[in-house]
């Protein structure tokens, strides 16, 4: 955990002192933060053993998340992403939230699912029978293959035994009733795909003995609804006055824009992208699986039948609450944790979490960049303050670098045309001094 999570003046500050500032909340040595300004984080030799057919490393930029309270810690929160507001919107929606104390977390055990799906079956009841009858077997034959998982107190636990219909031609005019067993895993510390996958594999022959079916799928599910993580924040009407508007506007417009997510899977969609935009810049900057995240994220969404928001807002009290629930499929060690040498550091500036630690993290970036997309929404549009932003990128573009960038982007936006070739003329005129500042 850091010391501070405030750090005024931050986004102002040249990178080599941010990382001192950084180095000085988290009460880390500077060194152990010196490779997150190295721009080759990620030496050509790991994504060579990464991946298949490896030709080179693709940049995006590592910011840091500012302001957070996370059960009562303080947190800067590592987020790597490439759209400009992210980071900024994030620290800013944090900032209102320490108001009311930041955000409270809760997250379940690790636990995900695996799925064997048994086919053919002569007698699907008597099927589902059998296996419920072997399931201490099926457990300790799943555990065997994994023995240290099951010393650290993890490993199988549970099964789950669904009888489903599944179509037998695309037309779905016949159908077959296979047998879908849950292996419930857990995972510990790690996301635990590879485990899963492997006991998955390992209990199929027990499972086609057992039935007298034919295994097909041996494959972990990233619908991972055993390891939901919670976020939910108050903030006190008076903190949210913006814009020339009461803070009760202001809560009004980001309640209404919820209520909108609720009626419209359309604006769900986007409000839930919103979510993901930090819950994602989270999970890549700790080397997580963001696919597998978001493909959990938007199956949960859909659960009943509609597509719904993520998480929602409303009004009482004298306060406005938001809260979040999503399954949050995150490791903190394991193969792909430690294949970029870059995440260690910045998991190391999140307090070295476990995985349902990082999983609250998760869900409370996803919160507060969710606030803050609909308190912009809510009242005067989210492109002033994309425009300003955009105005910094063209600027560096043109070449304005140092203070130059902001000179550059004040004109941009105060002449109202935020074009590149505007950013050009303008550092052409700025002269020696400004470029070189
Ligand atoms: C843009 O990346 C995200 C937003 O569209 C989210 C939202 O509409 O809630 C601003």
């Amino acid at each position: 955990m850091s010391k501070a999570s405030r750090l005024p003046g931050f986004h102002k500050a040249k990178i080599a002192e941010r990382l001192r500032r950084l180095a000085d909340a988290v009460e880390c040595d500077a060194e152990d933060l010196a490779g997150l300004a190295e721009s080759a984080s990620l030496p050509l030799a790991n994504a060579d053993a990464m991946i298949e057919n490896a030709v080179g490393v693709l940049g995006l930029p590592v910011g840091i998340g500012l302001n957070f309270i996370i059960d009562g810690e303080e947190l800067v929160v590592p987020m790597a992403v490439e759209e400009p507001s992210v980071v900024a919107a994030v620290s800013l929606a944090a900032k209102l939230a320490r108001a009311g104390g930041g955000f409270f977390t809760s997250s379940d055990e690790p636990m995900m699912i695996g799925q064997v799906q048994i086919t053919q079956l002569p007698d699907p009841q008597r099927a589902r029978e059998a296996v419920l009858q072997a399931k201490e077997q099926i457990l300790n034959q799943a555990n065997a293959l994994h023995p240290q998982m099951k010393a650290r107190g993890g490993g199988a636990r549970d099964l789950e035994l669904r009888l489903i219909e599944v179509p037998e031609d695309v037309e779905g005019i016949r159908y077959q009733t296979q047998l879908i067993l849950h292996l419930l895993v857990d995972t510990q510390d790690a996301m635990g795909a590879n485990l899963v996958n492997t006991m998955c594999e390992g209990v199929a022959p027990l499972c086609e003995k057992l039935t007298g079916g034919k295994v097909r799928l041996r494959i972990l599910s990233n619908l991972a609804d055993h390891r939901l993580a919670r976020a939910r924040v108050q903030i006190p009407l008076e903190a949210l006055a913006d814009f020339g508007l009461s803070g009760e506007e202001v809560a009004r417009g980001i309640s209404d824009a919820s209520r909108f997510a609720d009626a419209d899977p359309y604006r769900a969609c986007t409000h839930n992208k919103g979510v993901m935009n930090g819950v994602d810049a989270v999970a890549i900057a700790t080397g997580n699986d963001w696919r597998a995240i978001e493909a959990g994220a938007h199956a949960w969404a859909a659960r009943s039948g509609t597509y719904q928001p993520l998480s929602r807002w409303w009004i009482a009290e004298g306060a406005l609450h938001g809260a979040i629930e999503l399954p949050l499929q995150v490791g903190t060690v394991g193969g792909a944790v430690k294949a970029n040498p870059l995440v260690p550091v910045l998991l190391k500036l999140l307090g070295n979490p476990s995985a349902r630690t990082l999983a609250g993290v998760l869900a409370s970036v996803g919160l507060a960049q969710n606030l803050a997309a609909l308190r912009a929404l809510g009242t005067v549009g989210i492109q002033r303050g994309h425009m300003a932003l955009h105005a910094r990128n063209l600027a560096v573009t043109a070449g304005a670098r140092g203070g130059a960038v902001d000179e550059v982007a004040r004109r941009l936006v105060a002449g109202g045309e935020i074009k590149l070739h505007r950013a050009q003329e303008i550092v052409a005129t700025l002269g020696r001094d400004w470029i070189a500042a």
